[in-house]
């Protein structure tokens, strides 16, 4: 037995996500989660909100209420969400936690005295009539490329320029539109990167297991990109983790707060602090998760990510963590994951396009999404949802092989020898062949898993569905009853025993047809099939079992055009 760590990105509090994030990061960390779980590993599985910076201002302006009220209301729809889609947490948290605020602050301390942190002085907007510093994009003007008049201090929407707030033509604060703006003086913090860039690209260098699509980004990023500049690490904000060198004031630094990306993934940190007082747990007992000085040596962090967050993960992060030269556990592998496109465009936020997390599980159950998106997920390269598919995979995989064997054979059992299990015969020769498939095709299984491959993960896990239904199929024990009735019984209790180990192996990508599997056969057995023999003979004959609900519903041609044509605008 082993010790895994597991984090998913950090959503943003700011509204709630579409699949496409859901597929690159929560979901299959709670795949791999839910594996090791059921290998018998200790795992702590731990997400939270990233509810700092100015998207959570801007989004809680917009709401009109309290930035605080809105992300404690944000982070309630965002767990209840998640406990729809079955993700297993340990702990949901919120980088707004006490616990961040102490860490984040013991951090910038700590790499201060480490020599890491420069005080530089800049000039910045400051609006006289809100009275205070004005981020980029809280500024508003006219934008000196094409003239459109909302343009924002980072960026014209309009024709995508990127500027400074300094370029625009008649600059107004987005807060007040008060136009009596002037540029001050202000101090911020910068994180010296650059002095820790050859210790990050030997560290990078050591992972040669690694995906190639996370290497990539993050050499990429050393090489030629920007990425290990000194950053600025401070904002001007009302909303964030105040400014301390540890417990003590910073003298220069009052009314500011750490940029959003400073305070954002400690809080994988002071997740598992979080976690541990909500259950009541000790500070060692989360410690032994995270400081390799106090029993975190043996611990596997895996961390999981949309491409686009790699850097910070690559490189700015391990930044603060070398730079503050404590035993802190560092992440040993990086899942990254391509975009899910949607119907020929891209999912957006801003722009509500494509299918959002409550939206999803307001037309169909959570399992139908997780398989889909799961068997679909984009590795090797970016990946589409359309309707079609959709439609096809859920028909095809879920209905029609998995749904219909569980359902076949326990109608056929009920209607033949009762609601037990039959105890007549024995396993054949045909048997002993599916048992071998079965067995080559689920060590298969495991290393795809282990790996992390997920696609090649649901191939085979499809594959042996498929198995079952083509046993069954060829097996016939409805024909063979008319001649040989104790050989037709061998096969239904092998086949019911089958439904039982596919509960069991399916759990990590359906958790709830997979606990109705299990209920049905009337075993809370979960153990794994390490012998595929042994484990298609764990029900015995006489054990009860009962016939489900119909455990995946097809979707018609109807429904997929309705939902095409419902989810073909923008979300309003
Ligand atoms: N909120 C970020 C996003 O949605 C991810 C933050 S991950 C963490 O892209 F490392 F900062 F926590
Ligand atoms: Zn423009």
């Amino acid at each position: 037995m082993a010790r895994y760590l597991i984090t998913s990105a950090l959503p943003y509090i700011n509204g709630i996500k579409h699949l496409g994030n859901l597929v690159g990061s929560q979901l299959p960390a709670d795949l791999i989660a839910r594996y090791l779980r059921g290998r018998g590993h200790e795992v702590l599985f731990l997400c939270a909100t990233d509810e700092h910076g100015t998207p959570a201002e801007l989004a809680a302006a917009k709401a009109g209420k309290p930035v605080a009220d809105y992300c404690a209301e944000m982070h309630e729809v965002q767990a209840g969400i998640a406990r729809g889609f079955g993700l297993s947490f340990d702990h949901f948290g919120r980088s707004s936690s006490v616990q961040n605020r102490a860490l984040t602050q013991h951090f910038a301390g700590v790499l201060a005295d480490n020599g890491y942190i420069q005080e530089v002085s800049e000039k910045q907007v400051y609006s006289i009539d809100d009275g205070r510093f004005l981020p980029d994009r809280y500024i508003e003007g006219t934008c000196p490329n094409c003239g459109y008049d909302k343009a924002r201090g980072d960026q014209c929407e309009n024709c995508t320029k990127q500027l400074d707030p300094t370029d625009l033509i008649d600059p107004r604060s987005a807060i007040s539109g008060s136009t009596r703006l002037e540029v001050r003086e202000t101090k911020h913090l910068y994180l010296r990167q650059s002095a820790l860039k050859g210790q990050i690209a030997d560290w990078i260098a050591s992972k040669t297991d690694w995906p190639v699509l996370t290497t990539s980004i993050a050499k990429k990023w050393l090489t030629d990109g920007d990425g290990l500049q000194d950053r600025g690490i401070t904002r001007d904000l009302n909303w964030g983790v105040p400014v301390k060198k540890g417990e003590a004031d910073w003298p220069g630094m009052e009314g500011k707060v750490f940029y959003v990306w400073f305070d954002a993934p400690v809080e994988y940190i002071a997740c598992a602090a979080e976690w541990a007082e909500a259950n009541g747990k000790t500070e060692a007992e989360w410690e032994r998760w995270w400081r390799t000085d106090k029993g975190a040596g043996d611990v596997t962090y895996l961390q999981f990510m949309g491409k686009d967050n790699v850097p910070f993960h690559t490189l700015s992060f391990p930044a603060t963590l070398m730079g503050a030269a404590e035993p802190w556990k560092m992440v040993d592998y990086i899942k990254s994951f391509n975009y899910l496109n949607y119907d020929g465009g891209q999912f957006s936020t801003s722009q509500g396009r494509g299918i959002f997390m409550d939206q999803a599980l307001s037309i169909l159950p959570s399992d139908y999404w997780r398989w889909w998106l799961l068997s679909h997920a984009p590795e090797s390269s970016d990946a589409e949802f359309t309707w079609d598919n959709f439609q096809g995979s859920v028909n095809k995989d879920l209905a029609d092989v998995l749904g219909n064997l569980v359902s076949r054979v326990t109608k056929f059992c009920r209607a033949k020898f009762g609601e037990v299990v039959p105890e007549g015969g024995s396993y054949g020769p045909r048997e002993q062949e599916l048992i071998a498939e079965l067995t080559t095709r689920l060590r298969a299984y495991e290393g795809h898993m282990q790996a992390m491959e997920v696609r090649k993960s649901a191939n085979e896990l499809r594959a042996i569905w498929v198995a079952g239904n083509e046993y069954l199929q060829s097996a016939a024990p409805w024909t063979v009853i008319k001649t040989d009735p104790e050989q037709a019984q061998a096969m239904v209790r092998l086949a019911l025993n089958l439904i039982r180990l596919y509960a069991v192996i399916s759990r990590p990508f359906i958790p709830d047809a997979a606990q109705a599997m299990m209920t049905a056969m009337g075993s809370d057995d979960w153990a794994w099939p390490e012998d595929v023999a042994a484990a298609l003979a764990t029900l015995p004959a006489g054990h009860a079992f009962s016939v489900p609900e119909v455990l995946f519903t097809k979707i018609t041609d109807e429904n997929s055009a309705d939902w095409q044509a419902q989810f073909s605008g923008i979300r309003s």
